[in-house]
């Protein structure tokens, strides 16, 4: 298994890859696989393949947010019968080195909970949001513990961002070593 750039003129991975992304969340792109997978090749994006015997076994994209510095990671995927076997954190540890030496310093995502996987579904977001982030418990494997693994930190919630109680948990990681007096004046 080889974790690589991903090689956007060949139309057979841009296949497997909407074929991915369909099995993963049929929801969202099972009209929009092949559009959502052009939008992924874009130039200024970074997209990272897994690939094991010519096939893909997993994908990471990131999109450059805030000019240079901050990234998005979008998406993140393993083939399903391929996971647990660490490919999810070398594609993470692959892309957070491009994204160094294109002069990141953050990385953040958003990863939903639509599935009442965490403590945060059970409870009204806008009345405590940080205590809630604070005494967060993984209820069904929802991936947050796996970007836990990774170094990155609940910085927030979007309370309901995918309908009631369906929240949008936001992490982010800083991959940059930071000036030395950055943090001179605490608050
Ligand atoms: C989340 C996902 C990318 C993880 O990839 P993976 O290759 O299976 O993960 P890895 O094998 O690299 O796991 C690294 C560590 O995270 C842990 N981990 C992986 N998935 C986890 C989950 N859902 N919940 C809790 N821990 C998890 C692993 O047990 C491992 O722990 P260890 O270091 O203590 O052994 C993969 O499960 C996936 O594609 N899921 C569906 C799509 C998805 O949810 N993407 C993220 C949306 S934001």
């Amino acid at each position: 298994m080889i974790v690589t750039e991903f090689d956007r003129e060949d139309p057979s991975l841009k296949v497997q890859l909407a074929d991915m992304l369909v099995l993963t969340w049929p929801q969202a792109y099972a009209d929009s696989a092949t559009a959502e997978v052009d939008q992924l090749m874009a130039p200024d994006r970074l997209a990272i393949a897994a690939i094991d015997n010519d096939e893909l076994v997993g994908f990471v994209g990131a999109i450059p947010q805030y000019g240079d510095t901050g990234w998005e990671i979008h998406p993140l995927v393993v083939r399903d019968s391929h996971r647990t076997q660490r490919i999810g954190a070398r594609l993470m540890t692959f892309i957070e080195d491009e994204i160094e030496n294109r002069g990141g310093i953050t990385v953040y995502l958003g990863t939903d909970d639509e599935k009442s996987q965490t403590s945060l579904s059970r409870l009204d977001l806008f009345a405590d949001p940080l205590t809630a982030i604070r005494e967060i418990e993984n209820l069904d494997r929802h991936p947050y513990e796996f970007y836990e693994k990774q170094g990155y930190k609940i910085v927030g919630v979007i309370p309901d961002a995918n309908g009631w109680n369906k929240p949008d948990i936001l992490m982010a990681k800083r991959i940059a070593v930071p000036p030395r007096d950055l943090n001179k004046k605490q608050l």
